[in-house]
């Protein structure tokens, strides 16, 4: 079983800029780019439903990857601001935005670093699908959150659930990963291949914690703000992760569970006014 390892915070962080850099091309071939250039919807229903009207609210999303997700919530009518530590991703946002002719500004800053980077409150502060594993401290998370929150603001998060991180990702259903927390990252290292197109082999080493819901709910909860729901699904209307494949109700979940199990969770807080 993989172990988590103490390494200086400075090497998880270079290592995974390193690794978002170099996948950043890749995943600008593997996303369906394209497809939303040609205007079809691209966030999913869960999402659009819960997170609700956003027109002409101020959205800052954070660890915007190459911006599509922010530049879909352009398209909904909200003015948006994205964040993320690697420069590449920035650089392909930035291009995105011009292509698509929807204009977003984009910050190339760590996550705990932003309040010296970025001026300004936001309405809506949202982040989605992938994002809290690559987090050392989700307390200090919370805290930027609600830094960057204006009173009676709200933030969303939809990500993986943290049972799914215990799972092996060949399918098998396998206990691969403890549940809860542990301080120090797991460190995978070797060839990997990327999980949007898997014939792309990367030798970067990533520096990734595990989160239990609780230690969501505790950050968001002690940074101050209230939360409005919690929620779990085991299928979504898109394939948000590539290997998800259409049930029989046409709801995307992985295949050959064992039991039906949580996919993502959602998670709606509001900053009191
Ligand atoms: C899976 S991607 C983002 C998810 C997004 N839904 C997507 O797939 O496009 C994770 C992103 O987090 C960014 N990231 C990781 N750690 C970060 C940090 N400490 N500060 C800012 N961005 C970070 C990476 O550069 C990467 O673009």
């Amino acid at each position: 079983m993989i172990k988590p390892q103490k390494v200086p915070y400075e090497q998880a962080r270079d290592g995974n800029r390193a690794f978002w850099d170099e996948l950043t091309p890749v995943h600008l071939r593997s996303y369906g780019v394209e497809r939303f250039l040609a205007g079809e919807r691209w966030l999913p229903q869960e999402i659009l439903q819960e997170v609700g009207d956003v027109t002409g609210l101020s959205l800052l999303h954070l660890q915007c990857h190459f911006g599509l997700d922010s530049l879909a919530w352009v398209r909904q009518g909200a003015v948006v601001t994205g964040v993320d530590f690697s420069p590449t991703a920035i650089e392909a946002a930035q291009v995105l935005s011009h292509k698509a002719d929807l204009p977003a500004t984009f910050v190339c800053s760590d996550i705990y670093d932003l309040p010296n980077n970025l001026e300004g409150r936001f309405d809506v502060l949202f982040t989605s699908v992938g994002v809290l594993c690559w987090l050392k401290d989700l307390e200090a998370w919370a805290q930027v959150i609600t830094h960057f929150l204006k009173p009676g603001g709200f933030f969303y998060i939809m990500d993986a659930h943290p049972l799914l991180y215990t799972f092996d990702d060949e399918g098998q259903w396998r206990f691969i990963l403890p549940y809860f927390h542990n301080p120090e990252p797991y460190v995978w290292e070797g060839e990997n291949a990327d999980y949007m197109d898997t014939s792309y082999k990367t030798n970067a080493p990533t520096y990734e914690w595990q989160w239990a819901v609780s230690d969501v709910l505790n950050a968001v909860i002690g940074a101050g703000l209230r939360v409005e729901f919690f929620n779990e699904y085991g299928a979504l209307s898109d394939p948000v992760y590539p290997e998800m494949v259409a049930r029989e109700d046409g709801l995307y979940t992985f295949p050959n569970m064992p039991v039906p199990l949580p996919v993502v969770f959602t998670l709606k807080a509001r900053k009191d006014a």
